[in-house]
């Protein structure tokens, strides 16, 4: 699997402070990673540590953080040492991952539809399966299989653009480009079905396996008004995940 990511981590990073990842991305996603106390965690797809360390922040009494680019593992590393947290940073595809460790929660903002066929996938679900303790948590943001794909290009007044290679069906393209500070950066994930996600989960061991609906903050609905927001949540482009072995 080619480490995409490794071009464009500089600009990546700069796209995090977009409104639509603070008010709803980053709200929802912390929100289903919840009560971290005493929680060890390992965060997948970690980029640049955006998630890890506010996991880590947030309560966790360690966190290991895994993504494939070198590129987005320097920058975490970069950051780690000038603002230490104790984070672990490995670079290793979470398709071929074998940890020694297990964890409690496994938390992965936007990992699974990298994945390139139904094959890697099922790779990830067993590696993120191997590495929870029993009775552990994965907690994930992902694309939204749901999405009709024919509506996609309606998110330029959030930063970013999403299309998908018709005719749609496992492993095929989607093509993302965001704005990153004057630069716009392109990067592709693959489309699967939500039973397709569901059966890879199953397969891997995972009993309980829920859809969450994305959730805006308070302070997003001051900041900007309701209709801001509307066309991003009537056509939500990502959905939050929580599985359970
Ligand atoms: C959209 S970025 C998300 C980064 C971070 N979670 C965040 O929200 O800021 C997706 C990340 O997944 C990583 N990635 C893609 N495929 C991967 C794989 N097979 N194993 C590990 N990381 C992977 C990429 O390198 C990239 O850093």
């Amino acid at each position: 699997m080619s480490a995409q990511y490794d071009h464009i981590a500089q600009g990546y990073r700069q796209t995090k402070d977009s409104p639509v990842r603070t008010h709803i991305e980053a709200y929802t996603f912390m929100r289903l990673v919840g009560d971290l106390n005493g929680c060890r965690v390992l965060d997948l797809a970690c980029g640049e540590g955006f998630y890890s360390r506010r996991i880590r922040e947030a309560g966790a009494v360690h966190v290991t953080a895994v993504d494939i680019s070198a590129e987005m593992i320097a920058l975490a590393q970069a950051t780690e040492a000038r603002d230490p947290l104790g984070i672990q940073y490995i670079c290793a595809d979470v398709a071929k991952l074998g940890l020694d460790d297990q964890y409690n929660l496994v938390s992965a903002a936007y990992l699974l539809h990298y994945a390139d066929d139904e094959a890697a996938l099922q790779s990830m679900c067993d590696s993120i399966a191997a590495s929870l303790l029993p009775g552990g948590r994965f907690v994930a943001l992902n694309e939204n299989p749901e999405q009709p794909e024919q509506d996609y290009a309606g998110y330029t007044q959030y930063g970013f653009n999403k299309k998908y290679d018709l005719p749609r069906r496992n492993g095929s393209r989607i093509e993302y480009s965001m704005i990153a500070g004057r630069q716009l950066i392109r990067f592709d994930a693959h489309y699967f079905t939500r039973d397709t996600y569901e059966t890879a989960l199953q397969r891997a061991g995972f009993n309980d396996v829920q859809w969450k609906s994305l959730e805006l903050s308070p302070a997003g609905v001051a900041e900007f008004g309701e209709a801001y927001w509307q066309a991003y949540l009537s056509n939500p482009p990502i959905v939050g995940l929580e599985a359970r072995l």
